[in-house]
């Protein structure tokens, strides 16, 4: 690496955008490219010069509160792809916000990937930054980049300040579910509730618990698309902006060395994301986000492989919504490197991978060991033993995910507890079609709900819900609330917050309106669930089961609501379950589309 922009000559090589701004033999065309990316005061030797054109893919807006610093961090991106000779193009990605669309953000991921694998194909570029940040932001870019394949490298945009309240860590998302169980119980008032609540968001950033945005970045930068160290730094550091102008200047050298996804996003770097995010308590939206990433880079993942090489990796991040801390003090104890590296001294992380930095994995983080052992444990001395994701299945789903890292004892004690059959249980389901009929009914003492009944709730996969509902964890009724039972098994086809700490079973594939088991349950139906063997039965017998699935064929199948938007319907006539990535099945087959 050199300090100085490098000059093109140095390199021999024929740019991707020169295709556009440079082509002898269509001057024409050439100058149809060229002339209106003058008219903002560049030259033409500057295009003509053969200076790498580096886009910023900008998620940040007024709609997009977690992204939007990346609005300003971009021109430190910008200094840097100068400093090092390149020409920045910064353009705009479909916004994502977690928290304001409806009906859900997830919805949107695929959009925007669409949307971003257009302009990366179709635009003189010859890399991209990636900001990224809030939770579907990420998955997004890095698909279309997987798909598009110019070299790309993400910026993770960073989590908000920690928040506090009277004392009190307040995380996002995290302490919304506190919250409002106080509040339904009547412990507080709703001025108190909303005030609660917003103490959690002190700064810019994304949520500054180990939600799906932690989650996320923390991943691209375990699967080596963004610097080491990247994606903990909080938004308001210094440091965030020196990073911004270190990924600007790292973008323009891996153009020159022609450094792609594909070269990055292995089946090893994979597998270094599945163990990371056990390790960080990661959320239950990565399965999705990871098996659609790798779908577009053409690399073979499953539901499976995340039980079979994530499960046994211990929780060792104390952050919260399976610990106590939040952001700050993550990036203070040494942040992804810092978890790396304990991984490596159990040899648990292929260290050959090769990331964005031109570096191997090992090479970044070996050695990097956290001093802060209450936020980064010992592997052996972790938060909690085995806390990846356990794949069950049965004739309620084909598969469907449990994160057990946040079994709490109160869950345990009542649930898991039995001596002659300690690793199962077994109770009544109480059937929701969805989040509108829970929040009418959960409180109806009609349904029986008491400390044993299992919930279920359908309708809210990819299909039924379009784009699949963060629903699944489901509070008790008040009544259970105020006797102090805290959580019911929850089990479903949509997904649930990264920012929940209940231990549901969720993503279930294929969801009711793909004609899943889940469609057949009925209120009063018996369940059991065993986590040792990885089931998950209604207790019924085969033959009722398909008079059931002959009833329901015969009332014309499981009822699918409306689509309120062309791309809802557009989306569903093509998505495939979660555990296929909910990826846009059309789209699969096109990869490593760049011309060179
Ligand atoms: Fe945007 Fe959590 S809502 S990061
Ligand atoms: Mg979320």
């Amino acid at each position: 690496m050199s300090g100085q922009g490098d000059q093109p000559e140095k390199h021999g090589r024929k740019l991707r955008s020169q295709l556009w701004f440079d082509n002898p033999d269509n001057p024409g065309m050439t100058a149809l490219y060229l002339e209106r990316y003058l008219n903002f005061g560049l030259t033409r030797a500057e295009l003509q010069s053969g200076k790498p054109i580096i886009g910023i893919a900008q998620t940040g807006s007024d709609l997009s509160p977690c992204n939007r610093h990346h609005l300003d961090l971009a021109k430190r991106v910008r200094e840097g792809i100068n400093a090092m000779g390149g020409i920045a193009f910064e353009f705009p990605v479909h916004p994502i916000q977690e928290t304001g669309k409806r009906p859900t953000a997830a919805l949107d991921r695929n959009l925007a990937y669409l949307g971003l694998v257009e302009v990366l194909y179709g635009y003189p570029l010859d890399g991209v930054v990636l900001t990224t940040g809030c939770d579907k932001t990420t998955p997004a870019c890095i698909m279309a980049a997987a798909t598009v394949n110019i070299p790309a490298i993400v910026l993770s945009g960073g989590p908000m300040l920690n928040g506090w309240w009277n004392g009190e860590r307040t995380g996002s998302g995290t302490v919304v579910w506190k919250a409002r169980a106080q509040h339904a119980a009547g412990e507080i008032d709703y001025d108190t509730f909303m005030d609660i609540v917003a103490s959690s968001a002190p700064s810019v950033g994304h949520c500054n618990t180990m939600g799906t945005a932690s989650t996320m970045n923390g991943l691209a930068e375990a699967l080596g698309m963004s610097l080491p160290g990247c994606a903990a730094i909080p938004a308001p550091y210094r440091e965030r902006g020196q990073i911004a102008y270190e990924t600007g200047r790292r973008a323009v050298e891996i153009v020159w060395e022609d450094l792609k996804p594909s070269d990055i996003l292995t089946r090893e770097a994979f597998e270094n994301a599945i163990r990371v995010n056990s390790a960080i308590g990661g959320s239950t939206n990565a399965p999705i986000h990871l098996n659609a990433i790798a779908r577009h880079v053409g690399v073979p993942l499953t539901v499976d492989d995340w039980q079979d090489v994530g499960l046994d990796i211990p929780l060792l991040v104390n952050l919260q919504p399976a610990g106590a801390y939040l952001g700050e003090e993550f990036h203070r104890a040494g942040g992804i490197p810092a978890v790396v590296a304990e991984l490596i001294a159990e040899g648990k992380i292929h260290e050959g991978a090769l990331t964005v930095n031109g570096r191997s994995m090992g090479e970044n983080c070996k050695g990097k060991i956290s001093w802060d052992r209450e936020v980064i444990r010992p592997y052996s001395d972790p938060m909690k033993e085995a806390a990846g994701f356990l794949v069950l299945r049965g004739n309620l789903f084909n598969n469907a995910i449990m994160k057990t890292s946040v079994i709490s004892q109160e869950f345990h004690d009542r649930f898991l507890s039995n001596p002659d059959d300690p690793n199962a249980f077994e109770g009544r389901a109480v059937v929701f079609e969805g989040p509108e009929d829970y929040h009418h009914r959960i409180d109806d003492a009609s349904l029986g709900i008491d400390e044993y009944t299992l919930l279920f709730i359908r309708g809210t996969g990819p299909l039924g819900y379009p784009g699949g509902a963060e629903v699944v964890n489901m509070q008790p009724p008040a009544a259970l609330l105020k006797k102090g039972i805290n959580a019911l098994p929850c089990i479903g086809d949509g997904r649930q917050s990264g920012t929940s700490g209940s231990p549901s079973i969720l993503n279930a594939s294929p969801e009711a309106a793909a004609g899943g088991g889940l469609s057949l349950l009925k209120t009063g139906d018996r369940v059991r669930i065993d986590l040792l063997k990885g089931t998950a039965d209604i207790l019924i017998s085969d033959a009722e089961l398909n008079q059931r699935r002959a009833d329901m064929q015969a009332h014309g199948g499981f009822p699918m609501p409306q689509s309120q938007t062309p791309w809802q319907e557009i989306q569903r006539s093509m998505v495939e379950q979660f555990d296929e990535g909910m990826v846009l099945k059309p789209a699969v087959k096109y990869q490593r589309v760049a011309q060179t």
